[in-house]
């Protein structure tokens, strides 16, 4: 199988790295992918239409690549960042037993705000987080990528701009174009090659220059799996006085202990969003369950951008069943964690740059041709993300199988791929100690912050 077989629409391996965007000022990484997919907005808006369809498109999306990340029918599928356990057995009974004794009602709009969903919400939130709200200050979407977008609609727009830190998730500047918002690539990083860390002087300095109204902050961030400096969310803040602040914590509970979750920021600060998700640690991706938490009067206006009833009931009574199981959809996060940890002592050892992890993923460099190496693994029955930075990849910690695949493939692979692949290799199948708190990047210090 090769990259070319994905299916229509979703060639696209960039993903998280930002597909769109003002690219010129992101020094550091290489949209490998944008320069091969995705043609820029004026360059689009320059070409002839290929087509009539083409022709009445708007322009600024003609020649764009749709996200997806490619979905392949492998053995060991560790490019989307999904738990790889299934839901518990007893869970999906108690799911079924909830959908039956509402499926007579399906003849009714659901109930437009939610109300019990977000109730639970609240209650997860306190259990998981220690922050109490309301349910009023929570709002939900079919996964967070919705509840982002209607952050956008509410609060972006055409002629105003929204400001995001690549590489990170690649569907804020899309969501944002899309909608009719400018985006700025602000930049990670110090300037050198291949560091991907935010300082708080360096982000505040970047929305105070950009001007922007929305800020997306990602954390822990997706592609390169480190939680932010907590003061970088207040210093943004500060900055940016006519911005909504959106921080983005996806993958909040897969955080190492000590990370502080922005959740403990809201009661001071009517203008910042805090967006997750049941896709990652709660192995719900299939439930498209996203959901967010801000002031209760913020959440009040998104209901003007909704379209109405946009949460199914089966979704709602799904949500609901998951969250009042909390601690069993839950129960894996921790081996998850050993297999991330894992993935990083053992690639280190191989010669790779494995940047230490707050997620499900690792993000690991080092390599002298990351599509190659893409490839060579998924000859070798594994399915890793090339997210469009030159000389990486992210791979998903899986259950201990399939990371153990991953692993002995990349060992086999390491003598040609890694670029400073030591003598004597390692093998995969020690477990890890943990990964160094403070390194955003093993082991090379100094090529990675
Ligand atoms: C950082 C981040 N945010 C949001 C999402 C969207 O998740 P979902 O729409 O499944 O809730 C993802 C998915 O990969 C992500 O990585």
């Amino acid at each position: 199988m090769s990259r070319g077989d994905a299916p229509l629409g979703e060639t696209g391996e960039t993903g998280e790295a930002g597909q769109t965007g003002q690219t010129g000022q992101v020094g550091q990484v290489e949209h490998a992918e944008q320069a091969d997919h995705v043609l820029q907005p004026e360059q689009a808006a320059g070409t002839v239409p290929s087509s009539e369809v083409q022709r009445l498109l708007r322009p600024d999306l003609r020649g764009r690549t749709a996200y997806g990340a490619p979905q392949l029918d492998v053995a060991v599928r560790l490019n989307t960042n999904e738990n790889s356990y299934p839901v518990p057995a007893h869970v999906v009974e108690a799911i079924l037993a909830a959908l039956g004794d509402e499926l007579d009602g399906l003849n009714r709009y659901p109930d437009r705000d939610f109300t019990e969903l977000r109730k639970s919400l609240t209650a997860y939130l306190e259990k998981q987080s220690g922050v109490s709200v309301t349910p009023e200050q929570v709002w939900a979407g079919n996964g967070s990528n919705e509840v982002l977008s209607h952050v956008v609609q509410a609060f972006g727009g055409p002629g105003r701009t929204a400001l995001g830190f690549t590489p990170s998730y690649s569907m804020h500047p899309i969501i944002s174009e899309t909608l009719g918002t400018r985006w700025v690539d602000g930049l990670r990083g110090t300037g050198a090659p291949d560091t991907f860390d935010l300082t708080a002087d360096s982000a505040a300095e970047q929305a105070r220059a950009h001007r922007p109204s929305i800020v997306f902050l990602c954390s822990p961030n997706n592609p390169t799996g480190t939680a932010l400096p907590f003061e970088v969310i207040g210093a943004v803040l500060d900055a940016a006085p006519d911005a909504i602040v959106v921080v983005d914590e996806a993958y909040a509970e897969f955080a190492r202990p000590g990370t502080r979750s922005a959740l403990t920021l809201l009661a001071e600060h009517p203008r910042l969003v805090v967006t997750r998700t049941m896709s990652k640690a709660f192995a719900f991706a299939g439930g498209r369950l996203g959901y967010l938490v801000a002031s209760a009067e913020l959440v009040d206006v998104l209901r003007l951008v909704r379209l109405p009833y946009h949460l199914s009931s089966p979704t709602q009574t799904i949500a609901r069943v998951a969250l009042d199981h909390a601690d069993d959809m839950l129960a894996t996060v921790e081996v998850i964690k050993h297999q991330r940890d894992r993935i990083v002592e053992v690639l280190a050892r191989l010669g790779a740059t494995p940047v230490a992890s707050d997620s499900n993923f690792v993000l690991f460099g080092g390599l002298a041709d990351e599509k190659a190496t893409w490839q060579a693994l998924l000859d070798a029955g594994v399915l890793v993300r090339d997210v469009g930075i030159a000389h990486h990849l992210r791979v998903t910690a899986g259950d201990p199988d399939e990371t153990t695949a991953f692993l002995e493939a990349m060992t086999r692979l390491a003598p040609d791929h890694v670029r400073s692949h030591p003598a004597e290799p390692a093998h995969p199948a020690p477990a890890a100690s943990r990964a160094h708190r403070s390194v955003t990047h093993l082991p090379a210090e100094g090529t990675q912050p």
